[in-house]
């Protein structure tokens, strides 16, 4: 059994253990699950290569550990409850044996399609069942699942498919999200005259829409499946073995490719879920992240079914039919842990209250939220309207590298405070840091949040850039993980999180690097260059604006380009990365030595261009004034 926290002095007495003898702490917590191997050593660090390894030499396989370890004691029991975009729709459960069934039918058609261990499968589905099932397929047959947001265009998806040099495609017709159907299908196949290392394409059913099948590479899935057996023999891992690639934005250009292996993530997220969330056995957990992103891949596949729990699934998006859908949901299977973003609070917020009328909420015991900062009026409405001031809020600071929650309260253990993460989870070990790397000790300081000491969760490395790894995380302050955040520790040791400091932006919660959208914008043939920064949206969190200079404007005029910069950019990375204003800028201010000074931009971009610091370095000073005079958010000289 996992070792769960029950008081806030078992938290206390938790963490100085894990602190005084990390090996020994997460020696224990690894020690309920099934290994073929037990490992030599727990772990081996040193993160000036960087390099790091848990339960060094031991071999398991993931899914055993969701399956075998547990079928005698919940071979019943539902593991997924999927709900559908279409309240009408019929709801579908999938219990654990049944789960195991159709994971190692999906398993052995991978393997009699090729898929050998280590080879990559790029996965680009809705919310279904399927999605999950062939996540676990993946790890039972050792390969290495790449999961890519089925909101992604055609470019990114290919663009992600090249970097891991997938072997295998999966994706479906169409997908639902609200009123919406997204032809994936289509997209998949613009992606793939893109990408040549993909052999074979599975294609789920799903809307039924019309689609092109290339004979020789796509096959559907039901069809695939077919007369498979429900049995498959694991494959052994070594406990380093990779479990999967997940891409995320950085503050260059391309997207990195986050590694995590198997033994210290499956240990981690297991941990991390029982812990922060409190559950126990025959709860409802529902975390409304899709599985596209990190809080999916944790939290609503890993972490819950490595704890025998019974997760929910929804297809579909907060507002439909109408802004009620979560609560409805909450209502219909009495869930008692929900989890979402704080974006989706604050959009249902504003909403206004007539959609939790005639909701039966009282199931509720836990909440929590991800992704983003949560302002104090998200976490009051969430704490009142929604937990009707029962339920404690676990407000979880973590990232894609991170691979788990590791500052958070402790559902029910750790006293909250409004808009804080509090306190590091037990073998955390953060640090605050001033911009020279000195470390900033003691109560009621803010700077650069650190991580000191590894933790089974961690990501490895990037796909195929290792020194990209060391670079981005572990050069800019010597022997420390760099999170790229800012930070307050107040005076009772709490942390607050302030938000990036870096080119990378948060936007409904969804992670974007301003380069990226730079180079999207670029693109445009009339763009000669541009600057993209994040301003505070009362929904959003982050709104994108861009500045952008071009040669000369042709037909359509200001308006039309400003139109086409942004489907542009739909086009090349999704619609989330679309910019909400675009402001057409004679020139970016930059230094003598030609660099942006985005520090200015940004404050343009804020509405507070009164205090604009030392510009003496700028070029030319003049391009500030005619940037201040056409900024698109009132602007406060
Ligand atoms: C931000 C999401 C404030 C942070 C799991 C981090 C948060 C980035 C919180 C990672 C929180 C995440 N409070 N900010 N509770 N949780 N963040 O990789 O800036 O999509 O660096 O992982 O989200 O985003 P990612």
């Amino acid at each position: 059994m996992i070792n769960k926290i029950h008081s806030l002095g078992g938290y206390i007495h938790e963490y100085q253990k894990s602190i005084a003898n990390p090996q020994a702490f997460w020696g224990q917590q690894a020690e309920c699950f099934y290994w073929h191997k037990r490992w030599d050593r727990v772990l081996e660090w040193d993160f000036a290569s960087p390099s790091i390894k848990w339960y060094v030499n031991g071999k398991l396989n993931l899914t055993e550990n969701i399956f075998e370890r547990n079928l005698y004691t919940h071979g019943d029991q539902e593991a997924i409850i999927w709900e559908p975009n279409d309240p009408n729709e019929e709801t579908r459960t999938l219990t654990y044996s049944e789960l195991f069934k159709e994971v190692n039918k999906f398993a052995n058609t991978l393997r009699r399609l090729g898929v050998h261990k280590g080879d990559r499968v790029a996965i680009y589905m809705p919310m279904l069942p399927e999605l999950a099932i062939a996540l676990l397929a993946c790890a039972r047959i050792g390969a290495i699942h790449s999961v890519i947001f089925a909101g992604f265009s055609a470019h990114a998806l290919s663009e992600r498919m090249n970097d891991a040099t997938a072997k295998v495609l999966l994706t479906a017709d169409g997908g639902y999200r609200g009123s919406k159907v997204t032809p994936l299908k289509e997209i998949a196949d613009e992606a793939l005259e893109s990408s040549p290392s993909v052999e074979t394409v599975v294609v789920l059913k799903r809307t039924n829409s019309e689609v092109d099948m290339r004979v020789g590479r796509d096959i559907w899935w039901h069809k695939a499946i077919d007369g498979q057996s429900e049995e498959c023999c694991a494959e052994e891992m070594d406990a380093e073995d990779e479990l999967f690639i997940l891409y995320t934005s950085g503050s260059t250009g391309k997207p990195k490719g986050i590694v995590h292996t198997t033994g210290g993530y499956m240990v981690y997220s297991a941990y991390t879920f029982n812990n922060v969330f409190q559950y126990h056995a025959g709860d409802v957990y529902f975390c409304t992240a899709d599985i596209g992103w990190i809080t999916g891949h944790s939290y609503i596949v890993y972490g819950p079914l490595l704890n025998g729990a019974k997760t929910l699934m929804f297809e579909g998006v907060p507002t439909w039919p109408d802004a009620g859908r979560f609560w409805d949901i909450v209502d219909k299977y009495k869930v008692n842990q929900f989890y979402t973003a704080p974006t989706a609070l604050r959009s249902l917020l504003a909403m206004g209250n007539e959609y939790l009328e005639g909701k039966d909420l009282s199931s509720l015991k836990v909440l929590g939220t991800v992704g983003e900062p949560i302002n104090e009026e998200a976490w009051h409405w969430y704490h009142d309207h929604i937990g009707k001031n029962k339920c404690p809020i676990v407000d979880t600071w973590w990232q894609t590298e991170t691979g788990g929650v590791m500052i958070s309260p402790i559902a029910g253990v750790t006293p909250t405070k409004p808009s804080f993460a509090t306190l590091p989870l037990p073998g955390i070990q953060p640090i605050i840091v001033d911009n020279e790397g000195k470390e900033l000790t003691g109560n009621s300081v803010e700077g650069n949040l650190c991580i000191k000491f590894p933790w089974p969760g961690m990501a490895r490395t990037l796909w195929g850039d290792h020194q990209r790894f060391h670079d981005t995380y572990f050069s800019t302050f010597l022997n420390r993980y760099f999170t790229g955040d800012g930070v307050k520790r107040d005076e009772d040791g709490y942390y607050r999180i302030l938000g990036r400091v870096d080119d990378v932006i948060n936007v409904s919660g969804h992670r974007l690097g301003t380069a990226e959208i730079e180079n999207a914008i670029n693109e445009h043939p009339l763009v000669n260059e541009s600057a993209v920064v994040g301003y505070p949206h009362p929904i959003k969190g982050q709104g994108i604006y861009a500045f952008v200079v071009c040669g000369e404007l042709s037909t359509g005029g200001e308006e039309g380009i400003r139109k086409s910069i942004m489907q542009g950019v739909t086009k090349i990375i999704g619609p989330i990365a679309r910019p909400d204003l675009v402001q057409l800028v004679p020139g970016l201010p930059k230094t003598r030595s030609g660099k942006i000074m985005r520090r200015i931009l940004r404050k343009v971009a804020e509405g507070d261009a009164s205090n604009l610091g030392d510009i003496t370095t700028l070029l030319d000073e003049d391009v500030v004034d005619k940037i201040i005079d056409g900024a698109l958010l009132e602007v406060k000289r």
